[in-house]
């Protein structure tokens, strides 16, 4: 049986990963590797935990020995990395766990594979190591050269290019994923969405970075995860792949269709002093992906997003619990 290391699969979009291939893949066992940092909740790998292709593992990425146990010890044929700390806001506050866990926690997982020969490492990069676009600029090919705007992106650009020098020197089967920005559930409620919709339903203002104009191309977390596992089991080792949406939003227009979608007035948008360093706009060209493996999003943007508004609005305890541990660690390394 084939065995996939999936790091971070309590997070949200690991989760999504993990709910939609554990169930559906018997033939394959999934080894779920997370610390359980503030942005993990393990009621998100809830549907999964439980059948007998499923293991959890509470572990850092960045405990070199634990990778090297892992990834020998269970024979992994592949790892899914999507373990980061992965937002902006707190990269700019403290970028010391950034640096730490996407970049060293990379590379200690990097090493265990070298450990096991044949390996596949897919790493879930991100389109922000492209760093920020003009309104008018053509959309980023992989072959951009990587200017990360934010800690968070250059860090997670460390780690993209950490994966290629393995790659190159060692002949890792390494896959590399660009993704734009995901949407859906079970995201932790200091990203834009999910603090829309809290913060709507709580009564409160809505906080709009600037001037709200700022482009962002929107994909639901599901066809990330299917882009991801198209990459992992049909794409061509050593190459990068971009996924995007084709759906390019300002966020002053996604704090709109909240309001639109809870049936609140539009004037509770306020806007607030820009975020330092905010990248304007981000957009891949992902026709490699389209053309060579046939993915296509398959999710309707509006359609998605109100099932995204409506299951943060049902969810106030999950939302809560979230908001609980992470105000504990907002500022901490
Ligand atoms: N969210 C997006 O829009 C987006 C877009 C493109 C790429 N990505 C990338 O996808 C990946 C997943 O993003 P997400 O939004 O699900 O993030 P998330 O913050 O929701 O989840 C991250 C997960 O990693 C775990 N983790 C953090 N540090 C760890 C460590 N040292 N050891 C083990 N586990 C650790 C956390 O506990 C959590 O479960 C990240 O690599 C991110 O850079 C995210």
């Amino acid at each position: 049986m084939k065995t996939l290391l999936v790091t971070g699969g309590c997070g949200f979009i690991g989760s999504a990963f993990l709910r939609r291939f554990v169930a559906a893949e018997p033939g394959l066992r999934f080894v779920n590797l997370d610390l359980m940092t503030y942005a993990a909740d393990a009621e998100n790998v809830a549907a999964v935990d439980g059948l007998p292709n499923y293991r959890f593992v509470q572990g850092d990425v960045r405990d070199r020995a634990l990778m090297r146990d892992l990834v020998l010890g269970e024979s992994v044929d592949a790892i899914v990395h999507f373990a980061a700390e992965s937002h902006v806001d707190r990269s700019i506050n403290d970028s010391t766990a950034f640096v730490s866990t996407n970049v060293a926690g990379t590379h200690a997982l990097l090493d265990a594979a070298r450990a096991r020969l044949g390996v596949r490492f897919m790493l879930v990069s991100t389109d922000e190591v492209y760093g920020s676009l003009g309104e008018n600029d053509p959309a980023t090919s992989e072959d951009a050269p990587l200017r990360p705007g934010s800690p968070y992106a250059a860090a997670k650009a460390g780690a993209d290019l950490l994966a290629q020098s393995y790659a190159r020197t060692y002949g890792l089967d390494l896959r590399i994923t660009r993704c734009a920005n995901n949407f859906g559930p079970c995201q932790y409620p200091e990203k834009l969405i999910p603090v829309l919709v809290r913060r709507a339903l709580a009564g409160e203002t809505l906080p709009m970075y600037g001037d709200g104009r700022n482009i962002r191309d929107w994909l639901h977390v599901d066809d990330h995860a299917a882009a991801v596992w198209a990459v992992l089991t049909r794409g061509v080792s050593g190459r990068v792949y971009n996924v995007g949406a084709d759906n390019p939003r300002r966020n002053l227009d996604i704090a709109q269709r909240v309001l639109d979608r809870l049936g609140l007035t539009r004037d509770r948008i306020a806007f607030v002093t820009d975020r330092l360093g905010h990248d304007w706009r981000y957009c891949v060209d992902d026709a490699r992906l389209r053309a060579e493996l046939g993915w296509t999003p398959q999710v309707d943007f509006d359609a998605g997003l109100n099932e995204t508004i409506d299951w943060y609005a049902t969810h106030p305890d999950w939302v809560e619990r979230a908001l609980v541990r992470g105000a504990a660690t907002w500022g901490r390394a």
